[in-house]
C-alpha cells in the first residue's frame, strides 16, 4: 500500500464515450456469419491484460523488448525531432508503460492516454503522475477505433501522437489508412506520429511467436470464450477448442484462430451457434510490413517519413512520420 497522497490535481478524467452492448452485439454478429470472428480489442478483459503482459516477457515474443531496445536507444534523436513543450497523444495507452522511456527526453507539456479500460487508464495514469509530477495528463476513457479526438482541456503544442507496440498490424491495410488519417487529422499540419511496426520475416520466428512453448499465447486465446461465458452468459466449453497461428504469407498476416475440436452447440444467452469440426473463430489479425511498404501505407494517409529505426536483426520497426504542411 503506498502511503504517498496522490497528486490526483494533475490528472483529468474525461469520459468520452463507451457502449456496454456492444461487446454483446459484435460476438453475436460475428459468430453468426462464416467464417466467424470476433475483434481482437475484446481480448483484454482483466485476465486477458494479465496474459499479454505475460506474453510480452516471452523468449518467442520478440516485438515488445525489441522495441523498447529502439525506443531507449533513440529517445533523445526523437526529441531532437519533434521537440519539447509537445502534446503527447497515445490512443490505446491505457496501461502508460511504454511512454515512460521517452518522457525524461521528450518533456512533453502533456500526456494524453486514450483507452476502453477504465480501470486500467486510472490506476496506470496515477502512477505516472507519481513518477513524472512535472506532467499534466489528460486521460480520455474512449474506444479510440470509434472516435478520436482530444479532451476539451488539453493544451495547446506540437501534438505527437504515439502508437506503439504494432498495434496497427490489428487493422487490415485499408483500415490502417483511414485510421492513419484519423490521426493525421487529430496531430494537424505539422504533427508528429511515433508507430511501432512489426517487419516481415522468417515464418517460424512469427509463427513461434504466436504459438509459444509455454502456451501462453493458447490461454490469451482461449479466454474469448471464457469472457463471453461470464460476461454473455454463455456455455463454451473450453476444452473442444484448440488455439491455431498461422502466417498468411500472401497477404502477410499472421492469424490467430480458436478451432473446434468437434461438432458442437453453444449457447449464447438465447441464442445458438452451432460449429462442425474443424471449423475455426479467427480472432486476430496481425499484419506484418516491409518498411517501404509501410511508409507507402502512411503516404496514403497523408503521413511523410521523417525517420526510421530498425533493430540490428530486423525484427521490429519504429517509424517517425510528420503530416505534410502543404502551406508552409
Ligand atoms: C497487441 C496486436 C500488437 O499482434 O502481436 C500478441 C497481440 N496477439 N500475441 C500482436 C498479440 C497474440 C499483439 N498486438
Amino acid at each position: 500500500m503506498s502511503s504517498r497522497p496522490l497528486r490526483k490535481n494533475k490528472i483529468q478524467f474525461h469520459d468520452l464515450h463507451t457502449s456496454r452492448n456492444e461487446f454483446a452485439s459484435d460476438v453475436l454478429k460475428g459468430l453468426s456469419v462464416r467464417p466467424a470472428s470476433i475483434p481482437p480489442k475484446y481480448f483484454y478483459d482483466a485476465k486477458g491484460s494479465k496474459l499479454f503482459d505475460a506474453i510480452t516477457q516471452l523468449p518467442e515474443y520478440y516485438p515488445t523488448r525489441t522495441e523498447i531496445d529502439l525506443l531507449s536507444n533513440n529517445a533523445a534523436q526523437i526529441a531532437r525531432h519533434v521537440g519539447t513543450g509537445s502534446l503527447l497523444v497515445e490512443p490505446g495507452g491505457g496501461s502508460c508503460a511504454k511512454v515512460h522511456i521517452l518522457l525524461e527526453g521528450l518533456k512533453p507539456r502533456a500526456y494524453v492516454p486514450m483507452d476502453i479500460s477504465r480501470d486500467h487508464l486510472q490506476l496506470a495514469a496515477e502512477e505516472l503522475a507519481i513518477a513524472f509530477p512535472w506532467l499534466e495528463i489528460h486521460a480520455a476513457c474512449t474506444d479510440f477505433t470509434q472516435e478520436m479526438s482530444l479532451p476539451p482541456s488539453a493544451p495547446r503544442g506540437t501534438h505527437v501522437a504515439f502508437f506503439p507496440g504494432s498495434s496497427i498490424g490489428n487493422f487490415d491495410p485499408d483500415a490502417a489508412v483511414v485510421f492513419l488519417q484519423a490521426i493525421a487529422e487529430l496531430v494537424g499540419p505539422g504533427g508528429y506520429l511515433l508507430i511501432g511496426v512489426d517487419l516481415k520475416k522468417d515464418k517460424a520466428i512469427l509463427e513461434a511467436a504466436y504459438d509459444d512453448s509455454a502456451g501462453i499465447t493458447a490461454s490469451f486465446n482461449l479466454n474469448l470464450l471464457s469472457r463471453i461465458n461470464h460476461e454473455l452468459n454463455a456455455n463454451f466449453d473450453l476444452t473442444k477448442w484448440r488455439h491455431k497461428a498461422l502466417y498468411n504469407e500472401q497477404v502477410g498476416r499472421i492469424e490467430m484462430h480458436l478451432v473446434s475440436q468437434q461438432d458442437q452447440t453453444v449457447e449464447i444467452n438465447e441464442d445458438s451457434f452451432s460449429f462442425v469440426e474443424g471449423e475455426t473463430i479467427h480472432t486476430e489479425n496481425s499484419y506484418k510490413y516491409t518498411s517501404d511498404e509501410f511508409i507507402r501505407l502512411a503516404s496514403k494517409a497523408g503521413f511523410q517519413s521523417d525517420e526510421l529505426w530498425i533493430d540490428g536483426n530486423r525484427l521490429f520497426s519504429v517509424h517517425l512520420f510528420r503530416v505534410n504542411d502543404l502551406q508552409r
